[in-house]
């Protein structure tokens, strides 16, 4: 039974996370989702599928709902989602099934592998240290494990998301703050052909924004990159992230304050920017 793992990665949690499974399940291989947007339809050969992406802003990111869209799996196949997140809650499984039934197809089974958050546009956020990396690894591949059995034996399992971060102990309160993350990522998606990122002060031209980019959004103009605004941005934060000088910075919107100034980066230990490339 041959396995297809898709995999969407924006500092390269996802794409450990995949690598992780493929070393796990025989006979599979590692398909980059961005690669793909451009067809009408992806048609999948294999009959057991594997979508690994992460969260953003408690739901699908952009281009694995775009892919979703095209994605016309064989009757019968064998479907999961695995999603790498910083802690919240994940509301998009529910909208991957919904998705995939439109296809005569529904997801099958769904892991929620818990991370390090990469957004530092959060006021709190900090790079973690490498003994609480390590710790992370540890636990997300004991997880990999248990996934990989699962997938093996084609189980219809669907994790409960015991461990989501709420912000409170009232479900009142809970609800409208959920409600208040999806807005502003619904925000954020409507602004996302617009001038959401740019380069501050101290910008050497080397172009590693506009190759890491998986949606072709950033172009190297008088070496400066431009985030072009005809082109939708994916909000994997990848032209943030992998600066080497950490000048790219998001502009404060009125529905949510950014902190990139202040703020450290974030990608995974093994993310190189070759990996990044090679996924578009
Ligand atoms: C725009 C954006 C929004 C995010 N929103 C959330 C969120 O709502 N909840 C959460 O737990 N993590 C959130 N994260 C963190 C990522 O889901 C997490 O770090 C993930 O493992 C990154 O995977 P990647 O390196 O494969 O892109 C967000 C990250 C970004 C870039
Ligand atoms: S990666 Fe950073 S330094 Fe290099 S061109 Fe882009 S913004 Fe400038
Ligand atoms: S512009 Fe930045 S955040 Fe948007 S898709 Fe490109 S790399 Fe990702």
């Amino acid at each position: 039974m041959p396995i297809e793992i898709y995999y969407f990665t924006g500092s390269g949690n996802s794409l450990f996370a995949a690598r992780e499974l493929q070393k796990r399940l025989p006979d599979s291989t590692l398909i980059p989702i961005a690669k793909l947007l451009g067809q009408e339809r992806i048609e999948p050969a294999g009959d057991k599928i594997g979508i690994v992406f992460p969260l953003h802003g408690m739901t699908l990111p952009v281009p694995v709902e775009i892919f979703l869209r095209k994605l016309f799996p064989l009757p019968g196949s064998y479907i999961f989602g695995v999603t790498t997140r910083g802690g919240t809650k994940f509301y998009g499984f529910k909208k991957m099934d919904k998705l995939l039934r439109k296809k005569k197809s529904s997801l099958n089974a769904s892991f929620l592998i818990n991370m390090a958050d990469n957004d530092p546009k959060l006021r709190h956020w900090k790079p973690l240290p490498v003994v609480k990396m390590q710790e992370i690894e540890k636990k997300a591949l004991t997880h990999i494990e248990v996934i990989a059995e699962k997938v093996r034996n084609a189980e219809n399992y669907h994790e409960t998301d015991l461990e989501g971060v709420s912000v409170s102990k009232n479900p009142v309160l809970n609800f409208l703050f959920d409600r208040l993350i999806l807005f502003a990522m619904w925000m954020m998606k409507l602004s996302g052909v617009s001038n959401y990122f740019y380069a501050g002060e101290g910008c050497n031209g080397c172009g590693i924004c506009e190759k890491v980019c998986p949606a072709g959004k950033i172009a190297l103009v008088n070496k400066k990159p431009v985030w072009q605004k005809n082109i939708r941005c994916y909000f994997c934060y990848a032209c943030l992230n992998f600066c080497p000088k950490s000048v790219v910075q998001i502009n404060s919107k009125w529905y949510m304050k950014s902190y990139t100034p202040q703020n450290g980066r974030y990608s995974h230990p093994y993310a190189k920017i070759a990996d990044m490339t090679a996924q578009k």
